[in-house]
């Protein structure tokens, strides 16, 4: 079917998906590049079939260089050639909707989705790197610059602090409270408000916004979010919106907030009271997560998925991973299990490579091994179950969730849920079918289906702007941000979190 309104397309020069097509894929693909050639180079000489593998690397730095000249050069796209299961579903679409469409023509959504499809396609059709993923090196280096804040947020959730067991709770953070009062009491509405937002937060971490990612940034990010303080309040974004503005007019940076207020305000649509509303409503249900990034974002989304057991609200979380490398950082299942182990082994040099965290304190590194492996018993005990579908890695937005014949089992399973939580930005441009919708479109209304059907569980979006579609705003917050920030769709500094009862 149709989009809802106008794609949004590379066509428009103005628009972050021409500055996409045109500086930031071929960057992502000249790294894909770099990092098979890397692989190629240390291919030791002891290797079993090492003539076949060199040729192999070989071919597909050249299919992969062919690749970005395709796209470079706004060749017409063709269809598939591998035997992957989902192979027929896009060359079906191809041929039926693309028919001599284009990199710069086509709704720049699908022609992302393709290029990282034709990059899948370039591994399935080798034989020794059928199961490779190029991605894998960057994930690993920006978790690895997280470490601080990684080993911080284990050391508060695993071991109580002297603090945190004194009377009240006046002046604690929801974390000291998670660990200080027992299970009965975990499920406080200042923890859930405080890592609700670390969850949003987390998202902004990941790897394909940040072409050459500043690990210095990304650890200065974690370090305003471990410092803020729990706060429930609500502004009403236009309120704080003003203030903000007045701020900048006046040349201050709005000292007097804390760090997580000045987060909130950054929050231009709102609706984590309703989603309080919703968990709190919760014994023992499903709540489903369909994932974005590994690394940092993963670790925050488990970390909620946590609270969400520990506080009796839910004894079950499914977890959506991307079946193929995607997006640069979108979690797999592998990397899901990696993360876990990184944690479980921290510090212990039982195989031949280092560690990878290894932090000097005992007392941090038995922190990350419990953490890790309390997860990993939620794993084992099928409390947290781990999945994955190529229906996330379709050409399909998640309007066809309800109709599509090849997603009808995914559908069936997760109408079981209670609540689905959606993580990240391509998410949520999926979610609202990444078209030129008024930003005042309510929520509901742009998510079609699965705003209008019965059959459909609550579901939440917690994304970071970046990209341009935005929906849910109320009427003046989009004029009030044009005149503070002109990049406040695509910077991820701003942010939604839109809820459907
Ligand atoms: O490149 C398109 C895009 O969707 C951006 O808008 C965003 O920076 C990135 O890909 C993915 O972000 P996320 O990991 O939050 O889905
Ligand atoms: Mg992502």
């Amino acid at each position: 079917s149709h989009p809802p309104c106008k794609a949004l397309s590379a066509s428009d020069r103005d628009s972050f998906g021409y500055k996409t097509m045109q500086a930031r894929l071929p960057v992502i693909i000249t790294k894909v590049i770099n990092d098979v050639y890397q692989t190629y180079h240390n291919l030791p000489s002891t290797e079993l079939d090492l003539k076949e593998k060199e040729k192999e690397a070989k071919h597909i730095i050249s299919t992969i260089s062919e690749l970005r000249y395709e796209l470079q050069h706004d060749k017409k796209f063709r269809p598939l050639r591998d035997s992957e299961d989902d192979v027929e579903e896009w060359n079906q679409t191809l041929a039926d909707h693309f028919e001599g469409s284009s990199w710069f023509k086509a709704p720049w959504l699908f022609a992302e989705c393709y290029l990282y499809r034709r990059v899948r396609e370039t591994f399935a059709l080798t034989q020794h790197f059928r199961d490779y993923d190029p991605f894998h090196e960057q994930k690993k280096t920006v978790f690895k610059s997280s470490q601080k804040a990684v080993v911080a947020i284990a050391v508060r959730l695993m071991s109580p602090s002297e603090d945190s067991t004194a009377n009240g709770t006046e002046g604690l953070s929801s974390l000291d409270i998670l660990v200080s009062q027992g299970p009965e009491s975990v499920g406080t509405e200042e923890a859930f408000f405080e890592l609700a937002q670390f969850c949003l937060w987390g998202n902004a971490t990941d790897l394909s916004l940040l072409d050459n990612p500043d690990l210095a940034k990304v650890e200065e990010l974690q370090k305003r979010m471990m410092t803020s303080t729990a706060s429930s309040s609500n502004n009403s974004s236009t309120t704080s919106l003003d203030k903000q503005l007045e701020e900048q007019q006046q040349g201050k940076g709005g000292e007097e907030t804390s760090e997580l207020q000045k987060h909130e305000e950054k929050i231009l649509a709102n609706d984590l009271n309703a989603l309080w509303a919703k968990v709190k409503g919760l014994r023992k249900g499903r709540v489903d997560f369909i994932l974005d990034n590994a690394g940092f974002e993963l670790y925050v989304d488990l970390m909620f998925a946590d609270y969400l057991i520990r506080a009796g609200f839910a004894s079950e979380v499914v977890f959506h991973a991307k079946t193929i490398p995607w997006f640069v950082s979108d979690v797999m299942p592998v990397d899901f299990q990696w993360t876990l182990d990184q944690l479980r082994y921290a510090s212990s040099s039982s195989n031949d490579s280092a560690p990878f965290f290894d932090p000097s304190d005992p007392a941090e590194q038995k922190a990350l091994r419990d953490l890790g492996a309390k997860w990993q018993s939620y794993v084992d005990q099928g409390v947290w179950r781990v999945t994955s579908d190529d229906f996330w890695t379709s050409c399909y937005a998640f309007y066809h969730l309800t109709s599509l014949p090849s997603a009808q089992d995914l559908f069936t399973d997760m109408k079981k849920s209670d609540l689905w939580i959606f993580k990240g930005d391509l998410n949520y441009r999926k979610l609202v079918y990444d078209c030129q919708w008024p930003t005042t479109t309510p929520f509901k209304k742009a998510i079609g289906p699965l705003g209008s059907r019965e059959d459909v569980p609550s579901l939440v979006t917690f994304r970071t702007c970046k990209a341009d579609v935005v929906v849910g705003l109320a009427e003046g917050v989009e004029e009030k941000m044009d005149k503070l920030a002109n990049d406040w769709q695509v910077s991820g500094e701003y942010a939604v979190i839109s809820f459907k009862q």
